[in-house]
């Protein structure tokens, strides 16, 4: 179309590209280089904070599933991206005893359940021995179990002081909506970040803590029973004190 136009114009004998009237360039105003500023007032801009919205998201959750749902949405977590499934929770679901370990590793991140792999199969002999399962239908004799991290850690590092802090609030809404008499804080890492203390295991173990309105017992956790054969006495000592607590509790 400008072609056109232009060959039209040669035609008709133009040869020069002039006005009809000389224009003074340097009266013109100038012209300003950048857009003149737009005056919006500047957006507010809220910093988001992990662990409120960690509060924030994990109370909204109205049951287990919810909870669930809550977790994998959480926008904060840097864990999830080398795992392979969101761990959430396995056992019987309104059992008297609810189990808390520390992350899911390698086995449990292929399965999506806590708790399956060697460390696992210990847990399981360990309360077995005590008349009690993660499958069992009664709620008296089974076991509830999940976990402070839902997704395996990279090289099974432990969970950092941030990490901890976006955790709790997901961990005890999961109490809650759980609802046992009892809970088992399995090792050090879970007995420090839901107790809040920088108390070593083996001395804060088999000694009942409070946790979430209800009785909570530290204990070594399997895998460390497991490369120190000689701790199950304590272990067993740990058990015994749990099945006599069930006892007194109504
Ligand atoms: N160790 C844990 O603490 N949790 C698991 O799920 C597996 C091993």
């Amino acid at each position: 179309m400008a072609r056109a136009c232009l060959e039209w114009q040669v035609e008709m004998g133009v040869d020069e590209a002039i006005c009809d009237a000389p224009v003074n360039r340097y009266a013109l105003e100038a012209k300003p280089s950048k857009p003149a500023p737009v005056s919006i007032a500047p957006a507010v801009m809220e910093a988001v904070d992990p662990v409120s919205e960690a509060h924030a998201m994990a109370a909204a959750a109205e049951d287990l599933a919810g909870l669930e749902t809550a977790l994998a949405a959480y926008p904060h977590w840097d864990l999830r991206l080398g795992a392979r499934n969101l761990v959430f929770a396995d056992g019987h679901p309104e059992a008297r005893v609810m189990i808390i370990g520390e992350a899911p590793g390698r086995e449990e991140d292929m399965k999506g359940k806590p708790f399956v792999g060697e460390a696992g199969q210990l847990l399981d002999r360990m309360f077995a021995a005590i008349a009690m399962q993660r499958d069992h239908p009664d709620p008296a004799k089974a076991i509830y179990i999940t976990n402070i991290l839902p997704w395996r850690p990279p090289q099974n590092r432990d969970p950092s002081a941030e990490e901890r802090a976006m955790l709790r609030p997901f961990v005890l809404r999961h109490i809650e909506l759980a609802d046992p008499d009892l809970l088992v804080l399995m090792g050090r890492v879970s007995s420090a970040t839901l107790l809040e203390t920088s108390e070593g295991i083996t001395r804060i173990r088999g000694k009942w803590r409070e946790l979430a309105g209800r009785p909570a017992l530290p204990m070594l956790h399997p895998a460390y029973l497991l490369r120190n054969p000689a701790a199950k006495r304590e272990a067993w000592a740990d058990l015994l004190e749990l099945q006599a607590k069930l006892r007194t509790l109504p």
